[in-house]
């Protein structure tokens, strides 16, 4: 009989993976406590913008022409407890308020929830990013809450997508990470993953403290090759060097790799930033924090490059942001998405307008999060319009609408054509030849 599966937690992660592993023929029941989330999701919507995702919703809850009807969702721990051979941990693991270390309390209460309802033989499947050694606490409560008793088993298997490609992510990753205390819970994950692993997609066995941080080591890993660049995008500056060609000649030395090599304002979002600094507070707990100081620097490389931005900008302002108008195109952490958290772009244009600029910000998706985070910053219907009347336009999201703009169309609505590349992706030249003075980060400043 096939597996029936349930996710617990539909937020980016759990929504993407519910539908997926519908995609991927299994009957899912996704849970979630909120019941607006839940009764979008019933509906085939997705509460944010995801590529894919929404039409893989359609394709898969009942009550759509066509749909496999193998999705569906419910609020109630009891049904999912009951419907489940394998049941997915996907709720968020946040920053804690005035500390680095991750805030459990989701993954918690989901186990709490779910454990006590468990009366016939399950594989509770972790998936959130946790500090190493809680897949072996969740064990231990396990064992303690379910009434079936060893037959309800963990295992920890974490998850790698990114925003923006979260279903091409989950259904063809890169590899697939178990932690597991059994061979009946490795035969349960092989045949979840049975399509991705015949199709040759890697599959890695280990004990629960290895899979949970080769997360935490993978995130970092990424983290620092963008500080890396970005660090050495400081010294171009100082030397009067192009970190775009640096970078480029780097990218050809295979074991060094063109990808997140790319210079700017640095990485934001719901994971690279909290999971670098929950890893070096676990690693504290550990009595292993030498070994990751150097996350600190990473961090500290990352904030710099929004403080830089801020004086890039006020320099083409003549010095100083008073009575200026700023645009600011892209709110989103990163293009393909319209998630907002510890977003760059946003972080820069609030603290130029703190300093008296009067800032327009348009982004293609993220404007509805980034009005509600931010209602003091002024909004625009298009680049167009966020760079009416401005003295420099910041380009801080990576969007292709930015690339395809026409600098002569900008040009003709600006108060002076300058321009800040702060992802170092626009075509330079196009802009120059247009009359405008482009300025990027890490890049010799052509007058
Ligand atoms: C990341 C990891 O990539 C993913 O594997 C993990 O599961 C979750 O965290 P995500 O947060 O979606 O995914 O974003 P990612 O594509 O990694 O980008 C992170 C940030 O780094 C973005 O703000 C992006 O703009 C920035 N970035 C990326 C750079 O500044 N330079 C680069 O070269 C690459």
């Amino acid at each position: 009989m096939t597996l029936r599966i349930t996710v617990i937690g539909t937020g980016y992660l759990g929504a993407t993976h519910a539908a997926c592993m519908a995609e991927l023929g299994f009957e899912v029941l996704g849970l979630d406590i909120d019941p607006e989330k839940i009764a979008t999701l019933a509906a085939g919507k997705i509460p944010m913008y995801e590529p894919d995702l929404a039409e893989l919703l359609v394709k898969h809850v009942p009550g759509h022409p066509g749909s496999s009807g193998r999705l569906r969702f419910t609020t109630s721990y009891e049904e999912v407890a009951e419907f489940g051979d394998v049941h997915f941990l996907c709720t968020n693991t946040p920053q804690k308020k005035g500390e680095f270390a991750a805030d459990m309390s989701y993954v918690d209460a989901a186990l709490d929830s779910l454990a006590p309802h468990l009366k016939r033989p399950a594989l509770v499947v972790g998936k959130s990013t946790v500090p190493v050694g809680s897949a072996n606490r969740l064990a231990i409560r396990l064992a303690e809450l379910a009434p079936v008793g060893e037959a309800a088993e963990l295992a920890w298997n974490p998850e790698f997508l990114r925003e923006g490609f979260a279903v091409g992510d989950t259904l063809h990753p890169d590899r697939l990470v178990v932690g597991v205390r059994s061979e009946r819970a490795e035969a349960l994950l092989r045949e979840v993953y049975a399509t991705p692993i015949s199709d040759g997609v890697p599959f890695v066995v280990t004990d629960f403290p290895t899979a949970e941080l080769v997360k935490a080591a993978a995130n970092s890993f990424l983290a620092t090759k963008i500080s890396f660049i970005n660090a050495m995008a400081e010294v171009c500056e100082s030397a009067g060097a192009d970190v775009v060609q640096l970078s480029k000649a780097l990218s050809f030395d295979e074991r060094i790799g063109g990808k997140f090599l790319n210079a700017g304002v640095g990485f934001g979002g719901g994971c690279l930033p909290k999971d670098i600094r929950a890893f070096m507070a676990r690693a504290g707990e550990l009595g292993a924090d030498q070994a990751l100081t150097f996350l600190r620097e990473v961090d500290s490389i990352n904030m710099r490059r929004r403080s830089r931005m801020v004086e890039l900008a006020r320099e083409q302002c003549g010095g100083g942001f008073l009575g200026r108008r700023v645009a600011v195109l892209g709110a989103a952490f990163k293009p393909n998405s319209d998630d907002i958290r510890d977003s760059p772009a946003l972080n820069v244009a609030a603290q130029i307008q703190l300093q008296g600029a009067q800032v327009t910000v348009y982004d293609p998706k993220a404007m509805d999060n980034a009005r509600k985070m931010f209602p003091g910053l002024a909004y625009a219907a298009s680049a167009l319009e966020a760079a009416e009347g401005a003295h420099v336009v910041l380009h801080l999201t990576e969007w292709q609408e930015f690339r395809d703009l026409d600098p002569a169309d900008l040009g003709a609505v600006v108060a002076e054509r300058r321009i800040l590349d702060g992802r170092n992706i626009l075509d330079d030249a196009k802009w120059r030849a247009a009359g405008w003075h482009y300025r990027a980060m890490g890049r010799p400043s052509v007058e």
